[in-house]
């Protein structure tokens, strides 16, 4: 990323109102989003860009989507010859899946209940922003450490992780990328797909674990 690229987004994000994922995602909002037909559309073409800065080595891989809601990715990753496994916080989330397929598993993902060396690969789309958001919360700073250290664990070596978010200002993405370098042994940099548009841009950190 250059060092002259900026951004703040203005506008408030959902996870700057509501503390709590669950206190967000109920209801009305959790039915509309695991209905809409747009937004199946639109994660299925950012899971359709991770897979393609992933560059997975086998056709059948197995891949956690974590952070999954209804399942757009797990589903779509299943569809193409994948093995995928969803995690989710929120339960009522998992009930969208077709459960003999997918076998979704509600956990937190910052502490995924997986034996290391599971994983070919790590999607995560649309979560990281509900779990570090402010960069003088040590709480969140602590859960994104466990995240990283966990993810690096359940992760084959010479394998990759591909994470989509939302942070809301450079000074955030940068400290993401700071926290994880200074805990984890994995090598990554972020890929801003559109970055001079606020509506499209789309961020993706990469992390690779290296043999
Ligand atoms: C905007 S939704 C995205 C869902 C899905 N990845 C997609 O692309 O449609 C964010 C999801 O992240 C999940 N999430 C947030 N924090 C989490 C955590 N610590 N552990 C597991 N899931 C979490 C929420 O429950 C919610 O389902």
């Amino acid at each position: 990323m250059s060092n002259n690229y900026d951004f703040n987004v203005k506008r408030k994000r959902p996870e700057e109102i509501y503390s709590k994922v669950s206190d967000y995602f109920k209801g009305e909002t959790l039915e509309q989003y695991a209905s809409s037909k747009s937004i199946v559309k639109m994660q299925e073409k950012i899971t359709i860009r991770a897979l393609e800065l992933l560059k997975l080595k086998k056709n059948d891989a197995l891949i956690l989507d974590a952070g999954s809601g209804p399942g757009f990715t797990a589903m779509y990753l299943n569809e193409i010859g994948y093995k995928a496994v969803a995690i989710d916080l929120i339960s009522s989330f998992l009930n969208y899946y077709d459960i003999k397929e997918l076998n979704p598993i509600i956990s937190d993902m910052c502490f995924p209940p997986f034996k290391p060396n599971t994983f070919d690969a790590i999607i995560s789309i649309s979560a990281l922003q509900w779990i570090y958001r402010d960069i003088n919360n040590e709480q969140m700073k602590n859960m994104l450490i466990n995240l990283s250290k966990s993810f690096f664990q359940i992760l084959k070596p010479d394998s990759r992780i591909i994470i989509q978010f939302y942070p809301k200002s450079k000074k955030i993405l940068e400290n993401i990328g700071k926290i994880i370098a200074e805990y984890t042994a994995f090598k990554g940099h972020f890929i801003i797909d559109n970055p001079n548009s606020q509506k499209k841009r789309k961020i993706y950190l990469l992390l690779d674990k290296e043999t």
